[in-house]
């Protein structure tokens, strides 16, 4: 068990604690898209807290800026922020280029970048469908071809991609996010038969609710108290418990796992109230 005085994922003084050696991802260097907020924020903590150097990658240059230099301060470790769009492939390119210019490799990805929101597909305009499965479905696609080209086809290396519970059951007002997080698991699968010979292990997390996310506010709005009270273990998720499990999944410990999407959601997904009257009541909350 690591110790030690720092600021933790919500930017609050703690104590760290890991049951990971700190300097398992050693020497390792991520690229994360999606890194400079959320979730992805706090995996990247948690890597470097281990060791490891990040890219964080998305489309505010600002916010990017800050949380790079944030997280460097916090971890002592590098971080290098890039900006690119998902959607464009000519943009990856060129930060993967800079990624691979400052660090020499990319060992890991995570695909965390997304965009979401409530939508009765009924009123759902074309464009707001394609929208959200250009960034999420082939966003994922598009970033992970790039890194694949550029690195890991010969050097082999770890994908995460971050998916989401909501296509298990189906869920209201979902039908661009749960169609494009089931476009990204099955792409998980099908990487992950083809690219497992040359060392490349591709692999999902798939987060429940997690509190004080803009997945969150933007899904739940204030009904926050009401779902955690239909999760067997009666509480959200904080972005630690994402961060670890990707963590997890980038250690030699899961050399072994290749094509699965590990639910991490208190067991949200079996109880969960998602019924056409509860996310109507959800999104007049919001
Ligand atoms: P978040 O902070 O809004 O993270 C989304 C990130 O994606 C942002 O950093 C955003 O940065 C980036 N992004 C959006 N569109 C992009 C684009 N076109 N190109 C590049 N980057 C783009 O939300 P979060 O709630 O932490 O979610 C993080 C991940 O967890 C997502 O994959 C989400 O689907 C998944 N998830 C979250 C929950 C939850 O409870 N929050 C539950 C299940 C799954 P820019 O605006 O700078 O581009
Ligand atoms: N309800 C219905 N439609 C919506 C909507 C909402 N709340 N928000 C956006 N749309 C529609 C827009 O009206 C537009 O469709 P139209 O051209 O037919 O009018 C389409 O979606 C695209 O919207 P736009 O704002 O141009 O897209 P963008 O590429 O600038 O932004 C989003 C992408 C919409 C996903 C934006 O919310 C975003 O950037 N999200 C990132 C953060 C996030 O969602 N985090 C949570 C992750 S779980």
């Amino acid at each position: 068990m690591s110790h030690s005085n720092i600021i933790n994922a919500f930017g609050k003084a703690d104590v760290y604690h890991s049951c990971f050696n700190p300097n398992i991802l050693r020497g390792k260097v991520a690229f994360v898209t999606g890194g400079g907020s959320g979730i992805c924020y706090s995996i990247c903590e948690v890597l470097m807290r281990h060791g490891c150097k990040t890219v964080i990658a998305s489309r505010k240059k600002d916010r990017l800026e800050k949380a790079a230099a944030e997280l460097s301060r916090i971890t002592s470790q590098e971080c290098l922020p890039v900006v690119l769009d998902v959607r464009k492939p000519t943009e990856i390119m060129a930060a993967v280029d800079a990624a691979l210019s400052r660090f020499g490799k990319i060992d890991f990805l995570i695909n965390g970048a997304a965009g979401n929101f409530l939508c009765p597909a009924a009123s759902m305009s074309f464009n707001a469908f394609k929208t959200v499965m250009e960034i999420d479905a082939q966003g994922t696609f598009n970033v992970t071809k790039v890194v694949f080209d550029k690195f890991m086809k010969d050097n082999g290396g770890v994908i995460v991609n971050i998916s989401a519970t909501l296509p298990i059951r189906g869920t209201p007002f979902q039908a661009h996010a749960s169609s494009a997080k089931a476009a990204i698991d099955t792409l998980t699968k099908c990487l992950a038969s083809e690219w497992g010979q040359i060392g490349v292990r591709v692999v999902g997390v798939a987060p429940g609710p997690i509190a004080e996310t803009e997945g969150m506010t933007r899904l739940a709005g204030n009904m926050q108290e009401v779902i955690s009270q239909n999760i067997p273990l009666l509480k959200l998720g904080n972005k630690l418990d994402i961060a670890y499990a990707v963590l997890y999944l980038l250690t030699p410990v899961a050399s072994y796992i290749t094509g699965h999407t590990m639910i991490v959601d208190g067991g949200d997904w079996m109880t969960s109230n998602h019924t056409f009257s509860m996310m109507t009541a959800r999104q007049s909350k919001l």
